[in-house]
């Protein structure tokens, strides 16, 4: 256990948390994500901003032992669709997560795996959301500013990214007359 991480704090100005392990996702890493493959490439040969940052505490390693990051989520869309995370399921099933929103407007989107199940959240300032375990989870920003939230997860979590790779998740979330909007994938 790592007794120096047991206190930290974060600052939704400078998006930063403690001594947060930082994450870096520019919008070149989320090519499998996006369904308008013509948008994307025209927008990465004008920029290629920075997408999210995830900036995670890791305290301690046991079986018991919790985690959590700071998320920041930038808006922007490429044609319809929300600048969004990669998503993914937790490489231990069985872990669930609450992603608490702090600044901003988004939503999620979770996917059970052995079911049809789906949801379409709110999360931004003033919401809660859990995944379950077994759930594939993507967080997007449907607003102006940067959409900000903590995750809490079991430190055994890990991430599966490589199981949405081909399917990547079995929605989309566009903008429909200025609404987030569920569409299944053909
Ligand atoms: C951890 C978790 C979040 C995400 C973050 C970035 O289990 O769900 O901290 O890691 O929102 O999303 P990904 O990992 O999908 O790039
Ligand atoms: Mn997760």
């Amino acid at each position: 256990m790592d007794f120096t991480l047991l206190a930290t704090s974060y600052n939704l100005d400078l998006g930063s948390i403690g001594q947060g392990q930082r994450t870096e996702r520019y919008l070149s890493d989320l090519e499998t994500c996006f369904y308008d493959l013509s948008s994307y490439q025209q927008h990465l040969l004008h920029a290629n901003p920075l997408v999210y940052t995830v900036s995670s505490i890791e305290p301690g390693q046991g079986d018991g032992d919790l985690h959590y990051g700071l998320g920041v989520l930038y808006p922007g869309k490429i044609g319809d669709e929300y600048f969004m995370t990669k998503g993914h399921y937790h490489a231990w099933r069985p872990a669930a997560e609450v992603y608490i929103g702090l600044r901003g407007q988004g939503m999620m989107l979770l996917e059970q795996e052995h079911s049809d199940q789906v949801e379409l959240l709110p999360l931004g300032a003033g919401n809660i959301v859990y995944v379950p375990g077994h759930t594939a989870h993507r967080t997007m920003n449907t607003g102006s500013e940067p959409l900000m939230y903590i995750g809490v997860y079991p430190a055994k979590a890990g991430h599966d990214y490589q199981s949405l790779a081909k399917t990547n998740f079995r929605h989309k979330v566009v903008e429909r007359d200025g609404k987030p909007t569920l569409i299944k994938r053909s």
